[in-house]
């Protein structure tokens, strides 16, 4: 095959990978679907948001996603007498638009077995630390506490136990003496605006999938701590 040749086939297997959707959920400030909402515009990530899930009334997130034209809904957990009620009508919310990939993007609320189930292999989370370091909630205290060097976040497949799944990529940032558990949120975040977006892009690629409970990129089964170079 000449080089003009391969080229061309290369562009061609490209554009045959169709726009993927993506609905978002989100309980907070929304920082991160943010970086995924300009990683959209910027044409890194080849795929379309259809809709934004909170909730939070009171997420910015919802505002984010208003301002980008994005379909924003807050579905209140505490309309629903249980975590069941709530997880079926959220399912059911997210299956009306079909969805390819569903992003937890600091959504702060643990599934039911059954909703995992039903989305396994599409369900992305972001969790701020070194995973399976810091499961649950206050990581960045806790890394403190520990008198840890170093701390982070990770990207993760969503399985059913809670902060459990494959590791896709995780980012590290050193733990500085007397600093705060804010000041360090603020700079572990900074790194996850990074390394989502490009997780993400590698799924709407077909690079990314989970098999068998493992994380695969490019036909890798990525070790424990995910991706990482060198
Ligand atoms: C992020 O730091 C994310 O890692 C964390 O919530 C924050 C949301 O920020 N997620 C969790 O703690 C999930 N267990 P954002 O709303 O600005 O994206």
């Amino acid at each position: 095959m000449t080089e003009q040749k391969a080229q061309e086939t290369q562009i061609s297997d490209k554009t045959q990978i169709s726009k993927k959707t993506i609905v978002v959920l989100v309980s907070g400030n929304g920082s991160n679907l943010q970086a995924i909402i300009d990683n959209i515009a910027q044409q890194r990530i080849n795929a379309k948001i259809t809709a934004v899930i909170a909730n939070q009334g009171s997420a910015y997130g919802l505002v984010r996603a208003e301002n980008a034209g994005i379909p924003a809904l807050f579905i209140d957990h505490k309309s629903f007498s249980s975590r069941e009620e709530y997880d079926t009508k959220l399912a059911l919310c997210i299956d009306e638009f079909n969805p390819d990939l569903i992003v937890l993007a600091g959504f702060m609320r643990i599934f039911t077995p059954t909703f995992v189930e039903h989305f396994q292999g599409r369900l992305l989370n972001i969790h701020p630390s070194l995973l399976p370091k810091y499961k649950g909630l206050h990581t960045h205290q806790r890394s403190i506490d520990a008198g840890d060097d170093e701390h982070g976040a990770s990207v993760h497949f969503v399985t059913p136990e809670l902060d459990g799944g494959p590791v896709v990529l995780q980012s590290k940032v050193p733990v500085f003496e007397q600093q705060d558990a804010q000041e360090l949120a603020e700079r572990v975040q900074q790194q996850e605006r990074q390394m989502y977006p490009l997780v993400i892009k590698w799924f709407c690629e077909d690079r990314l999938k989970m098999f068998e409970n493992k994380a695969v990129l490019d036909n890798q089964i990525l070790a424990e701590g995910g991706y990482a170079i060198g």
